[in-house]
């Protein structure tokens, strides 16, 4: 069996993550480490086995220019260069989210991208979760009829100087919406097929926030099909408890989840109770990226038509960046308004 050979880069949380789930993979193997911090790449060593360690991706691409993919799992600053790198030497990329902490520069890199005719996917694991596929199926299929509108909330205290959480969203602009809202926008668009028009948001931060930035974001988002989206969410909650829900209310019932990797549940409008839909076990951060990776290597090795691509991500980019202009501005602001002319 034809095995892709990957580099991995961002040795990180994530990296480690990624390492795990390429170790499984029956049609990968990982031929290179990047990370510029000396230890990271001495505990993957340790590890996932010994491999060629470099400081950057650039570096790593220009020893090893055949190579069959590239992972990079490093922090969302930088990267323009690095998939320059990868586009010229037309090796396929999967890119954490968010691509980029600008509309502006994501587009930029879909267009390198795409200029090279190299795949530029983004890690948007969620998409994987089968409580994300039950429900866009629950919809697709039900007799609950068609969603009008929903609630997402999404309440977490997020200790960000826990040792085994990334460090950077400390200090850098906006943490919750470029993080971790992005993960939220991006799975309204893939359950409800449907395309984000105009937001109002508010974000801001709690007195007792470790983040320099806001944690805190209230949207409410209208989409194309007519759904209005109220999405509240926090890294910086009252309460060490995670809280999550989100329910889709329909012509005929309701849907919802209130978990996030599972607990989906659904009602018609006259019942009392609510009903459980069975859901397969799931093996947190390892299952649903496994799912991220099989669309990847069938896109580069099978030819598959690729999912989660740099070009679709940019408008849920979009979403994020019009949440930040909304709050700035204390206005409305349409997500056409955000997006350039060649990503609409
Ligand atoms: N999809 C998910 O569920 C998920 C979960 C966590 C993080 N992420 C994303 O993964 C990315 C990394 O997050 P993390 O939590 O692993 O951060 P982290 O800070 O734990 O790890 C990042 C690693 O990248 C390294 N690094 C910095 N610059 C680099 C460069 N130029 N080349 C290679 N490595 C470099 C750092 O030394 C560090 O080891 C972010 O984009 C984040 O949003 C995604």
């Amino acid at each position: 069996m034809e095995r892709l050979q990957v580099i991995l880069a961002g040795l990180g949380v994530r990296g480690r993550h990624w390492a795990e789930v390429l170790r499984r993979s029956p049609r990968c193997e990982v031929v290179a480490y990047v990370d510029p911090n000396p230890a990271a790449r001495q505990r993957m060593n340790e590890q996932f086995g010994e491999r060629p360690g470099f400081t950057t991706p650039e570096e790593a691409l220009q020893a090893m220019p055949t190579v069959g993919a590239i992972i990079l799992a490093n922090p969302p600053i930088g990267r323009k260069t690095q998939i320059q790198a990868a586009a010229e030497r037309h090796i396929p990329m999967l890119v954490e989210k968010p691509l980029a902490l600008s509309v502006a520069e994501a587009a930029e890199m879909v267009r390198i991208a795409e200029q090279h005719q190299t795949a530029l996917m983004v890690g948007l694991n969620f998409r994987y979760l089968a409580v994300t596929k039950a429900a866009r199926e629950l919809l697709a299929h039900s007799t609950i009829g068609q969603p009008e509108f929903a609630r997402f909330t999404y309440e977490r205290y997020r200790d960000g100087n826990r040792p085994d959480l990334n460090k950077y969203p400390l200090k850098m602009d906006q943490p919750m919406l470029w993080e971790q809202s992005i993960h939220h926008f991006d799975l309204m668009r893939f359950v409800y097929g449907a395309e984000p028009v105009l937001v109002q948001c508010q974000t801001w931060n709690p007195s007792w926030s470790m983040y320099e930035s806001d944690a805190n974001v209230a949207a409410l988002f209208t989409f194309s099909n007519g759904m209005i989206v109220n999405y509240q969410g926090t890294w910086q909650s009252g309460w060490s408890e995670p809280h999550f829900e989100w329910r889709t209310d329909c012509t005929g019932g309701v849907i919802i989840q209130k978990e996030q990797f599972g607990a989906l549940h659904t009602a018609a409008q006259a019942d009392k109770t609510l009903t459980p839909i069975e859901l397969p076990p799931h093996e947190l951060w390892i299952t649903e990226t496994q799912g991220l990776l099989d669309a990847f290597v069938s896109a580069v090795l099978d030819h598959k038509p690729l999912e989660c691509s740099g070009r679709d991500h940019v408008q849920s980019l979009a979403m994020v960046e019009a949440c930040v202009i909304s709050s700035r501005e204390s206005r409305s602001v349409s997500i056409a308004d955000v997006l350039p002319q060649d990503t609409m």
